[in-house]
């Protein structure tokens, strides 16, 4: 009989149904692997059964009875406990006291008893003895650990519930993998215990070598449930994708025009290795878009950010227009023309409380090595830009914050237009900008091309990259472990390069 069984279990948040149909069911002494693509509804589907979130419909049962989970508080006490994808950590707390915060050790009932606490926390961080890095102690203040080092305290955290059921959502994300392989061990132990667990990672070695059954979840709906001496890589990746692996091979968008035709190399990038990526060659052409592709976090943003002279570079070299780009800086890559636009508006684009004309402008002030200028004469320059956009702001003297998102971002891509670079590089530019918002970039991105631009498009969007890339670089592990052109463009090419062990 099944420990935990969710069945039918669905969730809307407003407009968007997080869950249609998710249905688990974990045995005891079983790590199962629940596995699906981003936003297809497995953090959703674990709150449920953690109860950190209230399912619409479904049937949730423990040992077989029918049960209520009426919050947090309620699952624990059911015997359920979990690892947060986006922690749970109190960032102020030292590493102990995180440990124990959903169980505090009290004196006289009411009075923290500092004793108990460290004795308890101290087991499950020699867990992690020697594997947990520089700076990790029991009164390290969480805040100011490293992310892998806090997603340690959250692994000990949802250790240290000793829930006979329990959830890892994302848990390997941030880890080494010493980290990785003292966590497997620790799960194998818990197993032989006849623990309960739901374990969720993209990582295919990881899912292989540690899972033994596997739930695939597609678009808010379980679509699979197989043990994992029965399946393999490429089936598990076609019921994600939702195609069979020889059907889903067929069909790519052909080849654009602007592949065919495209020019004279504007950027040659060799061996660039840096933080968070290494050995990273390509090439990108006047008219060509060249996708970043892959799992979140696997270096794109690194590279653009090293081209851009904006992120260390230890090794390896960026040509741009034929000259090599000694001087790391932005300053120097936008003198050689080279745009970098970035999604993340508030870390990478808009001056904060500055009016729009002051944000449409630096970068001519650069590029013009211009001290001072007329107003007017600046409208008139971004006037174009602007428009090419459909940007639509009541104006140039307001705040940029009075803005939307999508029509911030257009002013921070129309910044780079005034005076034309000759590469762009785009670092999930449409990151919480609104559809019509990103259908009026992607326009303007495919005209730039057309009219010589070389660009580079990293998207955490799949669908961004099929549509509009001309080839697509898959990025795993801080490395390019794959090159789709032309016909293997399609998402499972795209899913099993960026989902297999790199
Ligand atoms: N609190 C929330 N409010 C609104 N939408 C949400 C919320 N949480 C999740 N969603 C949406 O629900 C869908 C499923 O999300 P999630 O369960 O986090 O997926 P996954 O963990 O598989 O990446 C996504 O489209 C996501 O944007
Ligand atoms: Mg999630």
């Amino acid at each position: 009989m099944s420990k935990l069984k969710l069945s039918g279990v669905s969730k809307a948040y407003g407009a968007t149904l997080a869950l249609r149909r998710g249905d688990l069911e974990v045995e005891a002494g079983e790590v199962h692997v629940l596995i699906g693509s981003n936003g297809s509804g497995k953090s959703t589907l674990c709150k449920i059964a953690a109860g950190s979130v209230r399912p619409d419909a479904g049937e949730i049962t423990l040992d077989g009875r029918p049960v209520h989970i009426s919050g947090p508080q309620g699952a624990r006490a059911l015997g359920i406990g979990i690892f947060y994808q986006e922690l749970s950590l109190a960032a102020h707390r030292t590493v102990e006291e995180n440990i124990c915060l959903t169980n505090l050790p009290l004196k006289a009932g009411l009075f923290i008893d500092r004793q108990a606490l460290s004795a308890r926390a101290a087991r499950y961080i020699a867990l992690f003895d020697g594997v947990a890095g520089d700076g990790f102690a029991a009164d390290a203040t969480v805040g100011d650990l490293r992310a892998d080092q806090r997603q340690l305290v959250e692994i000990m955290k949802a250790l240290a519930t000793e829930a006979p059921i329990l959830i890892f959502d994302e848990p390997t994300s941030a880890l080494d993998s010493a980290q990785v392989e003292r966590f497997f061990d620790i799960l194998r132990g818990l197993k032989a215990e006849g623990r309960a667990m739901v374990f969720i990672s993209h990582r295919m070695d990881e899912i292989f070598s540690i899972g033994d059954r596997v739930t695939v979840i597609r678009d808010g709906e379980t679509v699979a449930t197989s043990r994992i001496a029965d399946t393999d890589q490429a089936t598990v990746i076609g019921q994600m994708v939702g195609e069979p692996p020889a059907r889903a091979a067929q069909a790519a968008p052909a080849a654009s025009a602007a592949e065919e035709a495209a020019g004279e190399p504007v950027l040659s990038v060799r061996g660039l290795t840096g933080p968070g990526y290494s050995d990273i060659s390509f090439e990108v052409r006047r008219g060509e878009i060249v996708g970043f592709g892959g799992l979140h976090g696997q270096g794109q943003s690194s590279v653009l950010r090293a081209i851009f002279g904006a992120h260390p570079v230890s090794a390896g070299e960026v040509t741009l227009k034929g000259e090599r780009l000694d001087a790391r800086s932005p300053r120097a890559a936008i003198l050689h023309g080279a745009a970098y636009v970035s999604g993340d508006r508030s870390r990478d684009g808009i001056i904060q409380g500055r009016p729009i004309i002051e944000n449409l402008t630096p970068i001519h002030y650069l590029r013009q090595r211009l001290v001072l200028a007329r107003p007017a004469a600046l409208r008139e320059k971004a006037r174009p830009a602007v428009e090419a956009l459909h940007t639509r702001f009541a104006g140039y003297s307001h705040p940029i914050n009075s803005l939307s998102g999508g029509n911030q971002q257009k002013i921070v891509i129309a910044r780079w237009l005034i005076d034309r670079p000759d590469v762009l590089l785009l670092d999930d530019p449409t990151k919480g900008v609104d559809l019509s918002a990103k259908n009026d970039l992607f326009s303007l991105i495919r005209k730039l091309a057309a009219e010589g631009l070389g660009i580079v498009l990293y998207s955490s969007e799949d669908a961004e990259l099929l549509a509009n890339a001309d080839r697509i670089l898959v990025f795993n592990g801080g490395q390019v472990t794959r090159e789709l052109a032309g016909d293997e463009r399609t998402r499972f090419n795209l899913y099993r390069a960026a989902y297999e062990a790199a």
